[in-house]
């Protein structure tokens, strides 16, 4: 989805603009490494032109330089309500405020990464894109907008850069110069878009009997995939749909599970059945979706729910139904099988931390997945990847894997530099990562683990593992927060107030701290607990407080992976 905003011709523009530079500066944005990965690949692709590239996250950019760039090239996802990631917060911030300069010599263009279930899809790209125009800047080729299946329009939006970029500048085409590093040998052919039949090793509940909770522990193998990682990287995972609600959508449609329909652009075929279980998301509504399908059948009344003025119905009726629902609620009488599923989002990988240290567990990676099954609208609900894991994925078995590496979730360079780790729920999986790269490495620097969950006796996950690292000194210090057994819930942000004079104390010593675990509610209460920490004991103000943190978060040593 292009944006409609008008652009300049290109002829004009080269005309204008007579001796345009060689230079582009790539700036991302960037919270799991996606945007950053493209503008590594984007930056790679111009240097083959002959371009000078610089690269570089939003937060290590000085804004002072922008007035001296003639070509800049944004990439950025959006998280959250309509939010920047959290290396694009203060340069988002300082575009927007009174200090931004007017940027008549700009030339720019963005490409956003978001997703079409969220209702300020892609937010933050189209702040970037239309304040850079407010203070004077061109566009070199219009914003893309990116749904989960990012892959194909990025690839657009790059190449009809590279096109206005050569036109504009007249660079030669030097063909695979220097720019063209070579691929390290041992990069493994296995990605998001080919990812690895990996065998499940384990698949245990870490939870005790009367929990209210599953939390499955699960180990994978990568062996022969060449595949690597690090602390804080994430393990991709393309779920399968549950065969339940894929042979009610199925009958409920009147369809036959045994018809082929084509699943891409090749024109590939296989069963209805096998592609609804595998290669399309039929879990969540989104507003396109219901576009293209009120198209489908003009006469079943999700026009009208389409209609200007009504934006909060529609936001009520895509919140919490999926493609059953929609079938139930708005006739699709007519509508082909091959028809519908042309309209559907492709099947998007699921995200998890990676719960172990290669260096500890070798040719292995271990994720800790909580089992999402709720009740709404008389029907049980299930977590698509969760629950396929809890209840049909056995040892033994196989599930198509990649890594996705995360540069934003990473230990300190320094062995030696105290890290301070908060982590309630399935939050608490990378660190078991870090404690564990950690103990191999022998690293020296103090280590404090804040952790919570629901019950003492039943939730304390990897409970075991971090009482043998506090006992070998591999983990300095440990705090829990049980929410349920006093009758005051207490959260780990609870903690750390409590200890917040020898918190302050490591912040001083230039501790790293990491937040991992639930965005809207824990990591908000954490990030203003940490303020409310500084404030108090460094005697700042709260301007002051909200800077030290800004600075912390430039510096790399407040690094967070919430979802
Ligand atoms: P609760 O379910 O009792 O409310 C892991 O999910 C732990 O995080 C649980 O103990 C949960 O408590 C707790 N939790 C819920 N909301 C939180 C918040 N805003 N800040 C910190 N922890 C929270």
């Amino acid at each position: 989805t292009s944006s409609a905003v008008p652009v300049a011709p290109l002829a004009t523009l080269a005309a204008n603009a007579p001796v345009l530079s060689k230079e582009v500066t790539v700036l991302f944005g960037s919270q799991t490494g996606k945007a950053q990965g493209l503008a590594k690949k984007m930056s790679k692709k111009l240097e083959e032109q002959g371009f000078q590239v610089t690269l570089s996250s939003m937060a290590d950019f000085k804004p002072n330089n922008l007035k001296k760039i003639q070509n800049l090239l944004v990439l950025v996802s959006t998280h959250g309500e309509g939010d920047p990631p959290d290396n694009a917060i203060s340069f988002h911030e300082f575009l927007h405020s009174k200090r931004a300069p007017k940027l008549e010599d700009l030339r720019f263009s963005v490409l956003s990464l978001g997703d079409t279930s969220y209702e300020l899809f892609c937010q933050t790209g189209k702040d970037f894109d239309k304040r850079l125009e407010e203070l004077g800047g061109k566009r070199l080729a219009p914003r893309v907008d990116c749904d989960v299946d990012f892959d194909e329009p990025a690839a657009e939006w790059m190449s009809s850069v590279l096109g206005a970029l050569s036109e504009a500048s007249a660079v030669s085409n030097v063909g695979s110069g220097a720019g063209a590093a070579v691929e390290s040998g041992t990069e493994s052919e296995y990605s998001r878009t080919n990812p690895f039949q990996a065998e499940v090793l384990e698949n245990l509940n870490l939870n005790g009997r009367g929990s209210d909770r599953e939390t499955r522990h699960i180990e994978i193998s990568l062996e022969g995939s060449n595949l690597q990682y690090e602390p804080g990287d994430c393990l991709g995972i393309y779920p399968e749909n549950h065969p339940r609600l894929v042979d009610e959508l199925i009958e409920a449609m009147g369809w036959k599970s045994e018809e082929l329909v084509t699943i891409n652009k090749n024109g590939e075929k296989r069963t209805l059945r096998e592609a609804l279980l595998r290669n399309y998301e039929i879990t969540v509504l989104t507003k396109p979706l219901l576009e293209q399908a009120a198209k489908l059948n003009a006469s079943n009344g999700l026009q009208e729910l389409l209609v200007a003025g009504r934006e909060q119905d529609l936001k009520s009726y895509l919140s919490g139904r999926d493609l059953l629902d929609l079938v139930q609620d708005y006739s699709f009488k007519g509508v082909s099988a091959g028809e519908f599923v042309a309209i559907l989002r492709k099947m998007p990988a699921r995200l998890y931390s990676i719960a172990s240290s290669s260096k500890a567990f070798p040719d292995e990676v271990h994720v800790t997945v909580r089992t999402v099954r709720y009740e709404a609208r008389g029907r049980e609900r299930y977590g698509v990847c969760s629950v396929q894991l809890a209840e049909r994925i056995k040892s033994g078995e196989t599930l198509p894997v990649y890594i996705q590496n995360n540069p934003n979730f990473k230990l300190p360079e320094n062995p030696e530099t105290p890290i301070i780790m908060i982590g309630p729920g399935t939050g608490v999986a990378p660190f078991r990562a870090f404690l564990g790269e950690r103990e191999e490495t022998g690293a020296e620097g103090k280590s404090w683990l804040f952790y919570g969950d629901q019950h003492f006796s039943t939730d304390f996950l990897y409970q075991i593992e971090w009482q043998k690292w506090l006992k070998d000194g591999v983990l300095t210090r440990m705090d829990v927060a049980f929410s349920r057994d006093t009758d005051q819930k207490v959260y780990v942000q609870h903690r750390m107030l409590e200890k917040s004079a020898e918190l302050y104390k490591w912040l001083q010593e230039g501790a790293s701290v990491y937040v991992c675990g639930d965005e809207k509610k824990m990591a908000h209460d954490v990030h203003a607990t940490l303020a409310t920490i500084i404030e108090q004991e460094g005697g700042f103000s709260s301007e002051e407080a909200a800077e030290y943190l800004t600075r912390m978060q430039q510096q790399k040593r407040y690094q967070r992976d919430v979802y």
